[in-house]
């Protein structure tokens, strides 16, 4: 007899935005008429960078030709994008990330889920609130927690990140062994600043506690005085892994490529509280897992760093926060407090209304725009909703428009 995982029956409903896609496509099947517009899932709507598709085409070509086709790649990621992301994004700012310590992968979606199968099923694991769902969602999964009771999970320690504390969540009031960080974050587009990231990383060090770090919209900083990267604060080669992806940066939802950062210098602790380091662990899982990125992808995600492409990428971003600032100006012109939007390409906006899903309801039914509830990421998102930046100019100036008119 198969046995199931039986800690999938404690997840709540279905994945947020598989159930929003339902919903949506529900309204669409009883409305064929009407034309919605999606700021729902943080999904790229703009073409790839030139520089990537020019290095694509040309990594297609080789593999056209015995002489330089390749099969199978290091599972790791190719030398050229590692050396490369380990200049460019982290020792051209000052932090000490070495090329052997950068794992290529296919997004930064399955590195968060997959990184906990390191950990022992019995720590205590700290999640901020409100959170992207991937982090709760796959250690419930793995049997971290027990059920939920009011929306939360037994045996999980929740970090409310809200008005009060400019939704940078405060250090935790009880140990826990693992915690999750994302900045800019996902969803309230908020961002910590070096002092804040500082404390995080002392406290860090002090509990032997491991920061899984997010850092998946960096190239949204604007604000030079924020760091992009953990490691740019002292210590935390010793207490953080950091999760990169090219997806929301370079536009790679579809193409895939992300990497993950396990310092060689990083340890857990077995059970005789010995360090045990984390590096090799993670290069045994990822080789025996994964069998790395297409050649032509990370062709194309190198051309990230070219001249070219910093320009052209820069761009693109730029494009994204326009749109975040239309959206930002519009729900405060209408008197919502709202936040994120600056140097994130999520707004975090207070709806007035108790119920988040009510809020996405009228906005779906009246002017035909897809948000996200947020109550979908946590306890404390209940009464905002997260409007993405990622669309066309048109369609987001189209969305505005139609929600002035509705509201
Ligand atoms: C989001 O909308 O939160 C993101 O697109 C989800 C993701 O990156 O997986």
């Amino acid at each position: 007899m198969i046995r199931i995982n039986e800690h999938y029956d404690k997840l709540q409903a279905s994945y947020l935005f598989s159930d929003i896609a339902r919903r949506v496509k529900a309204y669409q099947d009883a409305h064929p008429d009407q034309k919605v517009i999606r700021l729902g899932i943080g999904d790229v709507t703009e073409p790839l960078p030139a520089a990537c598709i020019e290095a694509l085409h040309k990594a297609v070509d080789e593999m056209a030709t015995s002489s330089t086709f390749r099969g199978y790649g290091p599972e790791q990621g190719y030398d050229f994008l590692r050396q490369t992301i380990a200049i460019n994004d982290f020792q051209q700012r000052g932090a000490p990330v070495e090329a052997d310590e950068i794992f290529v992968s296919d997004g930064a979606k399955c590195d968060t889920a997959n990184i906990q199968e390191l950990f022992s099923t019995d720590i205590r694991v700290a999640i901020p609130d409100p959170v992207y769902p991937v982090y709760v969602d796959t250690n419930v999964m793995a049997g971290r927690t027990g059920v939920a009771v009011n929306s939360r999970y037994q045996g999980l320690v929740y970090l409310p990140s809200n008005e009060e504390n400019g939704f940078v969540p405060d250090l935790p009031t009880e140990p826990v062994d693992l915690v999750y960080l994302c900045f800019p974050n996902n969803p309230t587009g908020a961002t910590a600043t070096r002092e804040q990231l500082t404390r995080w990383v002392n406290y860090a060090l002090e509990n032997k506690t491991l920061i899984l770090y997010d850092a998946a919209y960096e190239a949204f900083i604007r604000d030079s005085s924020l760091p992009h990267s953990i490691y740019e604060i002292p210590g935390a080669r010793d207490c953080a892994i950091e999760f990169r992806s090219f997806s929301k940066t370079a536009g790679f939802t579809g193409t895939r490529c992300a990497f993950t950062v396990v310092p060689k210098s990083l340890n857990g602790y077995n059970s005789q509280g010995n360090p045990v380091p984390l590096h090799p662990m993670w290069n045994r899982r990822h080789t025996t897992k994964f069998n790395g990125v297409s050649y032509p992808i990370q062709r194309a995600a190198e051309a990230v760093y070219s001249t070219e492409g910093q320009a052209q990428t820069k761009a693109l971003i730029d494009f994204y926060l326009e749109n975040a600032a239309i959206i930002r100006q519009t729900l405060t012109e209408l008197g919502y407090a709202v936040t994120g939007g600056i140097n994130a390409p999520y707004v975090w906006v207070k709806t007035g209304q108790a119920d988040s899903w009510k809020f996405f309801d009228t906005l779906l039914d009246r002017a035909q725009v897809v948000t996200t509830p947020g109550s979908g990421f946590g306890h404390c998102g209940q009464g905002y909703i997260r409007i993405s930046a990622f669309n066309s100019r048109g369609q987001v100036e189209e969305a505005m428009t139609r929600i002035k008119k509705v509201i």
